[in-house]
């Protein structure tokens, strides 16, 4: 028998969901073609005026804002024909540096589309598909997606969080951010604390390109370098902390990885590990952050684990108690909750 109150919530709710990915290339245009940042800019604009300041076909210009004003991502009002970019919706759209900026969740909202072929494949042979498999630009979207929750935390709450971290890294520590990506969290980093030395490491090598630009770009090639290595094999000891952002449940052998970072620290030092919020068990996940981490997950992370050795497969949301087996594997003594956000847990782990 259907209920048909319920089937009129669930409808409601597909409506919300196919209107949230129909978004997707909506917002990007908005993103593409700087129409935000001009709203952001100037303030409200009519559809002529908005067409002509960046330079945009009016008609086509109508209709993407038709579909922003019944979005609710932009306010319209029909006495005066203007569109506003509200300031709450601002902070999403336009305010890159904001702890809501959202634009890089629609990039990589659009990579999982682009990987749907070699994953959906990848169901039936059990192969994982490997981090440079990938299309379009996934790799900028990942780490446009985390840089605000790095931005507005890293220096200011996490690094404090950690036992005596702060104090070492004014003094002149020496740190390797492993799995760096493009390297903006070992940029943070460097240009907070220009006494220490920073090495991002990471295995894929048009990551490190892009870290090595964006170093050059924030001037803090006298403190920082980056390096292709894998996780297990990354050069160096003596090092007073070691960082792993959003990464160690990416590959294939996290304990074998944990080990190698055991190795390479100081008796003293500290092993920070930030991983996306979990629960340990799935019903604690039935959210929407577990929502939308299970699919980059299922799309990204599993695959990325599944192609290399020993594929672990840990998932975006293994939870602390899975992290914590795997940090112990490696060799760690100790490990506790430093501190977190609501989309982070920010582990420290010391020998
Ligand atoms: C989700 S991204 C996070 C990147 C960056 N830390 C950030 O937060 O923006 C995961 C990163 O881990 C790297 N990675 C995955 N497995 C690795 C391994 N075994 N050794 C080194 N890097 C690895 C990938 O290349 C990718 O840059």
């Amino acid at each position: 028998m259907i209920d048909e109150e319920k089937l009129h919530q669930f409808i409601g709710q597909m409506l919300g969901d196919l209107g949230g990915a129909a978004s997707i290339s909506m917002v990007r245009i908005g993103d593409g073609l700087g129409l935000y940042r001009a709203l952001h800019a100037k303030g409200s604009m009519t559809c002529a005026e908005l067409a002509q300041e960046v330079g945009v076909n009016q008609r086509y210009l109508r209709e993407w804002l038709s579909q922003q004003a019944a979005s609710n991502y932009l306010s319209y009002e029909p006495a005066s024909g203007k569109f506003t970019l509200p300031p709450e919706q601002a902070m999403v759209f336009a305010d890159e540096d904001s702890p809501v900026y959202m634009m890089g969740g629609f990039d990589l909202m659009a990579s999982l589309l682009d990987a749907q072929p070699k994953v959906q494949e990848a169901f039936k042979t059990g192969r994982g598909v490997p981090w440079d498999d990938h299309t379009g630009c996934m790799f900028c979207a990942v780490a446009r997606f985390f840089r605000p929750g790095y931005y507005n935390n890293l220096v200011a709450n996490w690094l404090p969080a950690l036992d005596g971290v702060v104090e070492k890294l004014q003094r002149g520590a020496t740190v390797a951010d492993v799995g760096c990506g493009h390297g903006w969290s070992t940029v943070l980093m460097a240009k907070a604390f220009p006494n220490s030395n920073f090495v991002g490491y990471d295995f894929h090598p048009s990551s490190i390109d892009n870290a090595w630009a964006h170093a050059r770009e924030h001037n803090v090639l006298d403190n920082t370098r980056f390096e292709v290595a894998k996780a297990k094999e990354f050069p160096g000891t003596g090092f007073d902390l070691v960082t792993f952002f959003d990464c160690l449940h990416d590959m294939g052998d996290p304990a074998g990885a944990a080990a190698h970072v055991r190795q390479s620290l100081k008796p003293d030092g500290t092993w920070m590990i930030v991983e996306p919020m979990a629960g340990d068990k799935l019903e604690d996940n039935l959210n929407p952050v577990g929502r939308l981490f299970y699919a980059g997950s299922t799309m990204i992370c599993v695959p990325t684990s599944l192609s290399q050795e020993v594929g672990a497969a840990l998932g975006a949301q293994a939870g602390e108690a899975r992290l914590r087996g795997v940090i112990s594997d490696g060799g760690f003594r100790s490990v506790r909750r430093a501190t977190e956000t609501p989309f982070n847990m920010i582990l420290e782990a010391r020998p």
